[in-house]
């Protein structure tokens, strides 16, 4: 089974680490020439990947592709190419629907969309998929949790939270800043806001059914701290940032 990717750029370098660094037997795995510096990085990198001579070369070398352009060339670019029956299509364009999608990659026997993100290279991402093959699932399966959904309406709602990376990180960093002035060492700081974090969110992924309501009342004490803050931050409008900022991301998958 050989991967390609056409679209050599941050997520693909991404997979190729978490695809490499799994479980999983190491696959073939070709790349678009472009970008050509990512491109001859990974090529060097691990002796399974290599080089295609131009983005048709890798179609036609491979047999599941990973799609990894940016929204604004995916059109293009793959409406000058030649899809074959037995192709199995990944795309990771988020502006791209699957009917679009199946027009321009027709006539490629089985496609879907996926999210995957960086976090790929920790083998612990999330993968919300559309439309996606037992394949698709176990390989994907080596480099996070597959998340299949029933359809594209629900695909583009989680796709709207992985907008919410960087205010996320913002949050953290807002959080260091206050804890350092008042007078903690940054980097015990940071180790506890991160580790803090990442201890409540892996509560919350082991218990079943996952219920955030439960485990935010859990918390909260009478008169505790956590009622405190939970009321304040609540009432200043933190909780309605987030879900307008949410609404406004979601718009841009009906245009
Ligand atoms: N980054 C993420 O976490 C993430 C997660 C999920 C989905 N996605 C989606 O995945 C896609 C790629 O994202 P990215 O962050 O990896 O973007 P990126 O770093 O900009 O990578 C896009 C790559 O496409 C290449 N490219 C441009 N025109 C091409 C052509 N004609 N033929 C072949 N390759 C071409 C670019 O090369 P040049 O540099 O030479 O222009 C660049 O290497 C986007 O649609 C994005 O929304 C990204």
């Amino acid at each position: 089974m050989t991967l390609g990717f056409i679209g050599i750029g941050k997520i693909t370098g991404a997979l190729i680490e978490g695809l490499n660094t799994s479980a999983m037997e190491r696959a073939e795995i070709l790349l678009s020439p472009r970008n050509e510096e990512n491109s001859a990085y990974w090529a060097a990198k691990y002796p399974n990947v290599k080089r295609g001579v131009s983005n048709q070369d890798v179609l036609d070398r491979s047999d599941i592709i990973f799609i990894a352009l940016r929204p604004a060339v995916a059109e293009e670019v793959l409406g000058g190419l030649s899809f074959d029956k037995r192709h199995t299509v990944i795309s990771l364009i988020p502006l791209l629907n699957f009917a679009h999608l199946a027009k321009l990659t027709a006539p490629a026997g089985a496609l879907c969309r996926a999210i995957p993100l960086p976090t790929v290279i920790t083998h612990r991402c999330p993968i919300p998929l559309y439309n996606a093959t037992d394949t698709v699932i176990r390989l994907l399966g080596h480099i996070g949790h597959p998340l299949p959904v029933a359809d594209e309406r629900q695909l583009h709602t989680l796709w709207t939270l992985t907008g919410l990376i960087t205010p996320f990180y913002d949050l953290l960093d807002a959080l260091s800043g206050w804890t350092t002035a008042n007078g903690v060492a940054q980097e015990t700081a940071n180790r506890y806001i991160a580790d803090l974090f990442e201890s409540l969110s892996f509560m919350a992924q082991q218990s079943s059914p996952i219920d955030f309501k439960e485990l935010a009342a859990h918390a909260a004490t009478p008169n505790g701290m956590n009622e405190q803050a939970g009321r304040e931050i609540r009432e200043q409008g933190a909780h309605a940032a987030y879900l307008n900022a949410s609404d406004h991301l979601l718009r841009r998958f009906a245009q």
